[in-house]
Parts: structure tokens; C-alpha cells; sequence
């Protein structure tokens, strides 16, 4: 069996479907202060406003002009046509992965239409529009339903299963991502470290604070680049 391929995915991955960068300067987090809308604080202080937010969200993922770009789908190819395992490691929070047909996809920051009780716990899936009096199916609180995404000071979902990844991959990619949040910006140096012979790419529009990380770089438009490096990885391998 080859090595496993992980790919690390970030915000610039889904620019070109019409969603927005957080910390580019067209970025969310030029417009919207993170503190007001993004740490359990924020939902603490003003749960109307917090859970607004993320309806919006919900609605701006399902606006028509949104959709899978031709990255995601070469990723959905690569996991298709690779003989060896592919996993995609994602920080977004939106389903252009999946509905560009990946399978194998961990969203470590979570996932919109994953809903949590911080009454009970309970997680379920749903599209609703949550409001301050919504009520849990599970142990009736009033009030306590809130997405199930990683907020500011959070842990990271299904950190196990990603180390575990790690840990078995021969190639590395990280697309589409600032490098700038921890822990996915060390994993990088968790590759390097745990498999030294392991090779480790970075695609983005541009260089980033963790260039020197990488043994190789692509930059442009993730719709271009993705495809191209795709094609390249399926027909001549990641090293040449
Ligand atoms: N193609 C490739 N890369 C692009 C493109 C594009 N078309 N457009 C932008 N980029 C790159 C930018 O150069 C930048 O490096 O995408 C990156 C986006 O960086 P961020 O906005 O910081 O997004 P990300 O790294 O995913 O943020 C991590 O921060 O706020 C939190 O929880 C949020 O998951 C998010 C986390």
C-alpha cells in the first residue's frame, strides 16, 4: 500500500466558491470582530448576536453562486484515483468537500449543521436557525443550543484521528491556509518531525509566515494550482 496522503485545507480553498478569508484583507475578521462573535464569551455575553452570525453563515454557504470550485473537486479525484489512503484535513467549517464528492474528511474546527447542547452535550444535525429560545430535543434546556464549532480558546475536534493521520503520511499538503491558528500551523513540523522522509507542500496564493516549514512551494489560484498538482501526483508522484 503507499504512504497515506494528508492534505490540510484553510479558507483560501473555498475563496474562489465565494466564501471569504478570515485574515485577508478583504477577511471576515476585517469586518467582524472576532471577540463578538467567536469565543464562548461572545455567546455568553449576547447569544442573539452570536447565533445570528452563524444563520447567516448557513444561509451565505447555501446562496446559489456557492459552490464546490475545481480544487475541491481534484482533491475528491486524488482520494478517488490514489491507490493509497487520502484523508483531507479541513479547518472550514463549510461542506464544499463533501459535496464535491471527498469522503474522508475531518472538519477540526467543525462543521455548519452540527448543532450542540451545552446543557447535555448532545450533538445532532440540523439546519435550523437558532435562536436564545431554542430548545434541546434531547433534555428540553431552553437556551443552550449553539453550533458545534470550535470557538477562540476551544480544542480542536478529532485531534486523535489527525495525529494518527500524521503520523502514517508520506506527503503533506497544506492548501489554502494563513498558518497563522495552532495547532494545524504545527503540523507541518509534527510530519517533519515524526516522518522525516516524509515529503511536505505548501499551495496558497501567496507565501506565508510558514514558508521555510515546507520543502516545496505552488503559488497562485487554489482552482488552478490544486488540479494541476493533482494530476501531477496521480500520474508522475510527489517526487521529481
Ligand atoms: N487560492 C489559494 N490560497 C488562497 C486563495 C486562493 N484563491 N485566496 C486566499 N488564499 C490564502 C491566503 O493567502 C491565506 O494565506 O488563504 C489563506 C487564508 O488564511 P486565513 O484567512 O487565515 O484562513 P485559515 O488559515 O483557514 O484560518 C484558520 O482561523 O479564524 C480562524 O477558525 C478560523 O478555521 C479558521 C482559522
Amino acid at each position: 500500500m503507499p504512504p497515506a496522503i494528508v492534505i490540510l485545507t484553510g479558507a483560501g480553498i473555498s475563496k474562489e466558491s465565494g466564501i471569504d478569508t478570515f485574515r485577508d484583507k478583504d477577511g471576515l475578521w476585517a469586518r467582524v470582530d472576532l471577540e463578538e462573535v467567536a469565543t464562548i464569551e461572545a455567546w455568553h455575553r449576547d447569544k442573539r448576536k452570536v447565533l445570528e452570525f452563524y444563520n447567516e453563515t448557513r444561509r451565505m454557504f447555501r446562496a446559489a453562486h456557492v459552490a464546490p470550485n475545481p480544487a475541491h473537486r481534484a482533491l475528491a479525484r486524488l482520494e478517488r484515483e490514489y491507490d493509497g489512503e487520502v484523508v483531507i484535513v479541513t479547518q472550514n467549517i463549510d461542506p464544499l468537500h463533501e459535496q464535491a464528492g471527498s469522503r474522508r474528511v475531518i472538519h477540526m474546527h467543525g462543521r455548519d449543521g452540527e448543532i450542540r447542547c451545552m446543557s447535555c452535550g448532545h450533538i445532532f444535525e440540523s439546519d435550523i436557525d437558532l435562536t436564545p429560545q431554542s430548545v434541546c430535543p434531547n433534555c428540553k434546556a431552553v437556551g443552550e443550543l449553539r453550533p458545534n464549532i470550535v470557538w477562540f480558546g476551544e480544542m480542536p475536534q478529532h485531534m486523535d484521528e489527525i495525529h494518527a493521520a500524521l503520523e502514517r503520511c508520506g506527503l503533506f499538503v497544506a492548501i489554502g491556509t494563513s498558518g497563522e491558528v495552532y495547532p494545524a500551523a504545527g503540523f507541518v513540523l509534527h510530519v517533519r518531525r515524526r516522518q522525516p522522509r516524509a515529503h511536505t507542500v505548501e499551495i496558497n496564493l501567496e507565501a506565508t509566515g510558514n514558508q521555510s516549514l515546507f520543502h516545496e512551494h505552488i503559488y497562485g489560484p487554489a482552482s488552478q494550482t490544486v488540479p494541476a498538482y493533482v494530476q501531477r501526483v496521480l500520474t508522475r508522484g510527489w517526487r521529481d
